[in-house]
């Protein structure tokens, strides 16, 4: 089944041109009397659930979160270049048989075109390489996307740094900063350095080495003074929980928020055996939805223990597998002050009216 929200069939630019295509025939959820009753990094906000950075690749797609209830949504990442997109297709079905573990992930999964499943335990492979149209178009469309925010809402900048030709170290790190100090520019009062993306190619998974966290964050945080900066991460294996710790421990001087986690990588063949997704550096992808729940709930508990060990004072937005409003309530008890859905939100738009109907006493719905 295809998603209302990014439409698989479709190329990336389709999606960016035309987009969100199969939302427009869907009726927007009706919320009564709505008003803020929870604070995220002193924002006021109505409900703390949202879209990470992904699906809404414009103002456009931004615009249609917010009207759909979706009150923190994250742009989707953008560079302080053009990039183009990885080769269609960018999204294919896999299928995980449960859980996928870590020791799943170290062996090929099959990736398809359909599912059989119910839209609520879908897993997926996505692959963009992080696609933008460059500044000059993104800053402006940032700009309005903003002004679409409602009272109670709130819009999150997404931004990575960029290798390019000649780049030391150093100057890859100095991009996350200028990346994050042009999102500033336009107006983002909340930016978040994605740190976590399986695959791109060339810049590899930076969360996982202290010092260069350390680097782009302390850089980051001089370049765009009081504005909030979240960090998104992927997942921290139970052995690699000093290396958190000791990560989180040198950047929280810099950082309000930590995200966890972003997908998790693993092999994607087709029926063949061959890799699924065209393009060098693809075999490798990385895989959300329903499959990696317990990786994200794992990762808000631990982080949830590191704050209180440390006493510091972060936030948490808990990311991983939220496909139903019970997901939600799950991540919130793990201790995540907000929590986003990407592939659920994906193919369930009425995701947060739903939410509001399982809260008890809500007078939105
Ligand atoms: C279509 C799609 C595009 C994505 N693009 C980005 C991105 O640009 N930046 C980022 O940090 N994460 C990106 N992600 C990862 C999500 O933010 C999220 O961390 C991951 O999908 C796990 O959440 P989920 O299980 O709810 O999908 C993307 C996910 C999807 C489904």
């Amino acid at each position: 089944m295809n998603s209302p929200l990014y439409n698989i069939y479709k190329t990336y630019d389709q999606n960016f041109d035309l987009g969100p295509i199969g939302l427009k025939k869907l009726k927007k959820p009706i919320f009564k009397k709505i008003k803020p009753r929870y604070s995220f990094l002193g924002f006021p906000i109505n409900l703390p659930f949202g879209i990470p950075a992904g699906p809404l690749l414009n103002s456009r797609f931004i615009k249609a979160a917010f009207d759909f209830g979706f009150d923190v949504v994250c742009y989707k990442t953008q560079r302080s270049v053009p990039f183009a997109s990885n080769l269609y297709p960018n999204v294919l079905f896999v299928n995980t048989n449960g859980p996928l573990t870590m020791e799943k992930a170290s062996k090929t999964l099959l990736g398809e075109t359909e599912s059989d499943k119910k839209p609520k335990d879908y897993s997926i492979t996505n692959s963009f390489g992080n696609p933008s149209k460059g500044p000059q178009m993104w800053q402006e469309d940032m700009k309005k996307a903003i002004s679409y925010a409602k009272k109670g809402q709130l819009l999150v900048a997404s931004v990575v740094g960029t290798i390019q030709k000649g780049f030391s170290d150093e100057d890859y790190y100095d991009d996350f900063a200028h990346t994050a100090e042009l999102a500033a520019k336009a107006n983002a009062s909340i930016i978040e350095l994605n740190l976590s993306c399986p695959n791109v190619a060339n810049e590899g998974v930076i969360c996982y080495s202290p010092n260069a966290v350390e680097a782009i964050c302390k850089k980051t945080r001089k370049k765009i003074g009081k504005r909030k900066l979240l960090i998104k991460i992927g997942y921290f294996t139970k052995n690699q929980n000093s290396l958190l710790e000791k990560i989180i421990s040198k950047i929280s001087p810099f950082i309000d928020g930590i995200s966890a986690i972003n997908t998790i990588a693993a092999p994607i063949v087709d029926e063949n055996g061959n890799q699924a997704l065209p393009g060098p550096s693809r075999l490798k992808s990385g895989v959300c939805g329903a499959a990696i729940k317990w990786a994200g709930i794992d990762m808000v508990k631990r982080l949830a223990g590191i704050r209180k060990k440390l006493k510091k004072d972060f936030a948490i937005i808990g990311v991983g597998g939220v496909m139903t409003p019970e997901d939600y309530f799950e991540y919130r008890k793990a201790g995540a002050d907000l929590v986003q859905s990407a592939t659920g939100a994906m193919w369930n738009p009425y995701l947060t009216h739903e939410i509001y109907k399982m809260e008890t006493n809500n007078p939105a719905v």
